[in-house]
């Protein structure tokens, strides 16, 4: 083995013997546990993916086509990153955020962890970070929007394959604003997602000379939409937008044709009330018009080998969170790939993931200062079971990161 390889194996497992010890310490309220490191991140071992998403609740179905995506890219280089085998860790992290200290934990210091991959819930990701941030891990972001992990925490291990809340808000702003529409109100779930997607929109909206009447909330993952549904055909808008998304969507989407409102008041929305959820939104769904960063029919080269081979695999149409989890291990293998699965050179992994070009289903993307995707952002409309492109509503759109220090 070559020198400095074998100085790194053995400060690789000197630390992870410490780490250990320190945290055996603290489990056992300060009796060490002898206990032996296990195979570790040094060189010559598995590259250690530690996958934390939501499999339960109502972004569950969310959380498998990231996993979903993410392994068929592995899959496709042979089961390999920079050249090493793929071990994988999974927590269900519940999309409850009290929870994510404590599942970051798990992953990060029993399992060892080379790269946390989660998750979907932006407050569940506050707490990833943070965890992340402390102890230095690796961490891809394959949705959660929240602004603060690419804004204010951004962090030089810190890493999104996504979209930041504010970008398809910021689009669908333009689009509305630029339609003529005056008058618009929001409706969301009360957590980051919903309230920066909206301040997102009402940034470019309200820029352009619309005017956000009213923004209605409702607690996260309530589905009991109808006094707020109610209370919206009251205000008599030019328009509503809104962001809700996984199993919630599909219960909103079906009670706003119930309520009678789809042919009164024009609906719009980020692009997660249609994506994942066309078969189950069936008609009610036809004609929505929303904006992300993909959509069905982008007819590039990539998206079409991507799409025959998902569904394939998994015998399920693709969506934009498989895409994302695709693309999460597109990034991690830029950085695998430049230290031949050493994954304890972390400078040189940050260094490689910052400079990629990912080719990805969405068109080919890289990132910007703070490590979020800069990426045209698509206007889309139902047809069938397909969000098919329109339109690029904005391109190249890249989050303004204020906050971030890199
Ligand atoms: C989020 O919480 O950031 C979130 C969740 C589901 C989505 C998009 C964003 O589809």
């Amino acid at each position: 083995m070559h020198r400095n390889a074998l100085r790194r194996l053995l400060h690789a497992r000197r630390l992870s013997v410490v780490t250990l010890a320190a945290s055996a310490l603290l489990a056992t309220g300060g009796v060490a546990l002898a206990q032996t490191a296990p195979a570790g991140t040094a060189a010559g071992g598995k590259v250690k993916v530690g996958f934390m998403l939501p499999y339960t609740g109502t972004y569950a179905a969310l959380g498998t086509a990231i996993e979903n995506g993410f392994r068929m890219y592995v899959q496709q280089q042979g089961g390999k990153l920079g050249g090493r085998d793929v071990e994988y860790f999974k927590v269900d992290d519940e999309s409850d955020p009290a929870k994510a200290p404590e599942n970051a934990t798990k992953l990060i210091r029993r399992d060892q962890v080379d790269v946390v991959v989660g998750t979907v819930h932006s407050g569940v990701q506050m707490g990833i970070v943070k965890v992340a941030k402390e102890n230095n891990t690796l961490l891809i972001i394959p949705n959660a929007g929240v602004d603060e992990a690419t804004g204010p925490l951004c962090g030089p291990n810190i890493f999104r394959s996504s979209f930041s809340n504010w970008q398809p808000g910021y689009a669908m702003g333009h689009v509305l604003a630029d339609r003529g529409m005056k008058k618009v109100v929001t409706l969301t779930w009360k957590y980051a997602a919903g309230e920066q997607s909206v301040k997102g929109f009402k940034e470019a909206f309200e820029a352009k000379g619309g005017k956000v009447v009213k923004e209605l909330s409702l607690p996260f993952p309530n589905v009991e939409f109808q006094a707020l549904i109610t209370e919206v055909a009251s205000l008599k808008p030019d328009a509503v937008f809104v962001f809700f998304a996984g199993g919630g969507a599909v219960k909103f989407v079906k009670d706003w044709q119930a309520a009678g409102l789809k042919d009164k008041i024009p609906l719009y929305g980020s692009g997660f009330l249609t994506d994942g959820t066309l078969d189950a939104q069936g008609a009610a769904a036809q004609g929505l018009e929303t904006t992300l960063h993909y959509a069905d029919g982008l007819s590039n080269a990539r998206d079409k080998a991507f799409r025959l081979d998902y569904a394939k695999t998994y015998k399920l149409q693709p969506d934009v969170y498989a895409v994302q989890g695709y693309d999460a291990a597109q990034l991690l293998a830029a950085g695998a790939n430049a230290v031949k699965g050493d994954m304890t050179r972390k400078p040189d992994i940050i260094k490689a993931m910052e400079a990629a070009k990912v080719d990805s289903p969405r068109g080919a993307f890289t990132l910007s200062k703070a490590h979020n995707p800069v990426q045209d952002f698509y206007l889309r409309k139902v047809d069938g079971r397909e969000n098919k492109v329109s339109t690029v509503a904005v391109k190249a759109l890249a989050d303004p990161a204020r906050g971030c220090r890199l």
